[in-house]
């Protein structure tokens, strides 16, 4: 074992115990539920939390969280964007207390006001005057992907390898060494081998994308605008206006995935970068975390969508949900775009964002570790590499388990989450520069502990 490999494990495994020490109540609800829920969470990829186990949520408001240890934690994951806006923020809760309370009914089979209104709102953001909805932005992806095989009459879709889009059947394909497509490892009983519905390359491959677009079988191209579930990845100068003129010159829609983009500003990538996607699709947190997805369309694929006459556009079609356009989730979701996540509100994400990555320069440059960190808007990624990677295989080579689980459970002992499973943090109009300061403390004590000046945390962990 390196000296380096060993200086991590040693302050993963002290971690461990004060986790363990801190967690009594957390620990004994995490065995409890095993009995009713599998791997005792109720999603399992809860069950891979740092620590041997998920931290239990008493409450959260705002950018902090308490858990029932009693313990409070500045909250940068904000449920992996689900709670962009916050915890609980004031004008989504009035919406909802008044949807359910006052007025009633969560689930109706019939449209209420909102929804015309969130539509009108989001065409304003993102461009694509017409919107659907949905109940997640896996949905919406896997909608949008349906819709535009049914106008193009073709099979395939085109995607980059490491995307995430939620579970989407098509889109878990990734290269391999020497290019050669796959089915993504740990894929859970696909349906088909999803290299016989997906085409695949890397981002920033324009080449390949103008290759894989030539014979013109390809539906639609599924991306987000920079790659974020994989640290983040920014598109290079040209990228998207290649990619744009590849689509128009074959025929291919292009769909842009601002579910986590939305850190860019409020209408996104798209809005901020000038891009013209043919759909947009969205979720996560433009209801203020109540569950919702939505996919908008440029005029020209509304129309194409109105002349599929045997399309059965219902949920037997393959499009729709019972519960999906819900008035619950549309009254959230006014509430949330008009009152929360404003131009305004954006503004001071972004500062917030400037302030966390100033200061993780700071820490970097002062321990002289060849770390980086990449913004996009109101979020950041750390990234354990002097340059940040260009593709998703590139990234993907970069994921440092042993590291990174140190890192969170450090940051998680000290009352900081980031987004687990990356290294991710966001910022929401209530987070605070008291906050990122915070973070940055912490992050000092973490650098100097595992990136090697010194074996001792700077910051005291709890008692
Ligand atoms: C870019 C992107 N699209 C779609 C999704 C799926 O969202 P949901 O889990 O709400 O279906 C995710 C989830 O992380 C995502 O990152």
């Amino acid at each position: 074992m390196s000296d380096s490999s060993a200086r991590i494990a040693a302050v993963h495994a002290a971690e461990v115990e004060r986790f363990a020490a801190a967690h009594p109540r957390s620990r004994e609800l995490f065995e409890c539920a095993r009995g009713s829920l599998v791997s005792g969470v109720p999603m399992t990829w809860m069950a891979k939390w740092v620590g041997g186990h998920p931290v239990y949520a008493a409450s959260a408001r705002g950018a902090c969280v308490e858990d029932v240890d009693g313990h409070r934690y500045v909250d940068f994951a904000l449920g992996d964007t689900g709670a962009m806006a916050g915890h609980s923020p004031p004008a989504t809760v009035a919406a909802i207390e008044r949807r359910l309370r006052d007025d009633g009914g969560a689930t109706l089979m019939l449209p209420t006001e909102d929804a015309a209104w969130v539509g009108e709102e989001l065409g304003r953001r993102f461009g694509t005057p017409l919107w659907s909805f949905a109940l997640t932005a896996t949905d919406a992806n896997r909608w949008g992907l349906r819709l535009c095989r049914e106008m193009t009459g073709r099979p395939f879709v085109l995607v980059f390898s490491h995307c995430y889009h939620g579970s989407v059947d098509e889109s878990f394909v990734t290269l391999e060494a020497g290019a050669r497509p796959r089915s993504r490892a740990g894929n859970v009983g696909p349906a088909v081998d999803p290299t016989t519905t997906t085409r695949v390359c890397e981002f920033n491959d324009l080449d390949a994308v103008e290759r894989l677009l030539a014979d013109e079988q390809v539906a639609c191209v599924l991306t987000e605008p920079a790659l974020t579930n994989i640290g983040i990845v920014l598109p290079e100068p040209g990228f998207h206006e290649g990619l744009r003129a590849a689509c128009d010159r074959t025929g291919t829609l292009l769909i842009a995935d601002e579910t986590h983009t939305l850190s860019a500003g409020p209408g996104g990538c798209t809005a901020a970068w000038g891009l013209r996607p043919d759909l947009v699709t969205i979720g996560k947190a433009i209801a203020g975390g109540v569950p919702i997805g939505a996919y908008g369309v440029s005029a020209e694929v509304g129309e194409r969508i109105a002349a599929l006459d045997d399309a059965d556009l219902v949920d037997v079609g393959g499009v729709g949900g019972t519960l999906a356009g819900n008035a619950l989730s549309l009254a959230a979701a006014r509430a949330t775009l008009g009152e929360v996540l404003t131009a305004e509100a954006f503004e001071l994400m972004f500062a917030l964002c400037e302030r966390f990555v100033a200061g993780v320069h700071e820490v970097l440059a002062a321990d002289d570790v060849p770390w980086s960190i990449v913004p996009l808007g109101a979020r950041a990624e750390l990234c354990f590499a002097p340059e940040p990677p260009r593709t998703g295989g590139a990234a993907a080579a970069l994921h440092d388990g042993p590291l990174e689980d140190a890192l969170h459970l450090f940051l998680l002992n000290r009352g900081v989450l980031i987004t687990p499973f990356h290294n991710m943090a966001l910022m929401s109009p209530a987070t605070t520069e008291a906050d990122v300061d915070r973070h940055t403390e912490v992050f000092a004590g973490a650098v100097a502990a595992l990136a090697g000046a010194g074996a001792d945390a700077a910051v005291a962990p709890r008692a």
